[in-house]
């Protein structure tokens, strides 16, 4: 015969365990997403809207700023282990704590997207790759300069667009994906002075192949430093 109190004491335990939070927890394995596009295909507008929802965003071109003061001109080849190891870190630990991982940057080769799925499988995470829309290199040059040139002229961002389109290695399963799911972002161009516009960046685009000596696009911003 079991004595009340303990009975009482138990029976509350029981009861108590019954309303563990953790019987109403879903076990979710944490998931990285590689996200694939041309520059100004929306990667980081997506990024933003998943990191509003507690996705941890791991941008490669923001490690390397955030070690030069916000200067990626001072990119420099020597620190790849330590911009390396600072992703690594970041990815290691979001996972180990159950968030949700998002790669951006164009991550438009094998290579680039090796690494990652890489990481991802050691730490049993599922990978997604989230692939958006290509259009021309010519649009995506002209929408990235109008939005947000970084220093660089139309030129150089078709040069950097040509570039990605001639390396282009269209995702596949068998790298290592879970699943692929294709982003279909709708862009709201042409504006009304559209005309205008387009014909002042093609005079800039002139000016500068006129005036400008071509930058080697290999130490230009943005996106292009492939890693092994
Ligand atoms: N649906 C949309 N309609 C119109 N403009 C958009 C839309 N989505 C994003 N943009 C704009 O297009 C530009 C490019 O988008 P975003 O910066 O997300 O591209 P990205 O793929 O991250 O480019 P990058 O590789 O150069 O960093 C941004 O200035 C953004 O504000
Ligand atoms: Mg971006």
């Amino acid at each position: 015969m079991i004595p009340l109190a303990i009975y009482a004491k138990r029976s509350l335990r029981l009861a108590e365990w019954d309303q563990l939070p953790i019987f109403d927890v879903e076990v979710r394995m944490p998931t990285v997403e590689i996200l694939v596009g041309m520059i100004a295909s929306g990667k980081s507008t997506y990024a933003r809207k998943r990191a509003e929802e507690g996705a941890v965003i791991v941008e490669h071109d923001a490690i390397v700023k955030a070690v030069h003061a916000g200067r990626y001109d001072l990119y420099d080849e020597r620190l790849k282990p330590l911009y390396k190891s600072a992703e690594r870190a970041m990815i290691e630990m979001a996972l180990s704590q159950g968030r949700d991982v998002v790669i951006d940057r164009t991550n438009h080769t094998r290579a680039m997207r090796r690494r990652y799925i890489g990481l991802a499988s050691s730490a049993d995470a599922s990978v997604i790759g989230v692939v958006f829309e290509s259009e021309s290199p010519q649009v995506h040059a002209c929408r990235r300069y109008a939005h947000d040139a970084r220093g660089l002229s139309l030129a150089d961002w078709v040069d950097v667009a040509k570039g990605h389109e001639h390396e282009w290695e269209r995702p596949t399963l068998d790298e290592g994906f879970s699943a692929l799911c294709e982003q279909d972002v709708k862009f709201i161009d042409p504006e009304p002075d559209a005309a205008s516009h387009i014909e002042s960046i093609m005079d800039d685009l002139f000016a500068s192949l006129l005036t400008e000596p071509k930058r080697d696009a290999a130490i230009a911003p943005g996106v292009w430093h492939v890693s092994a």
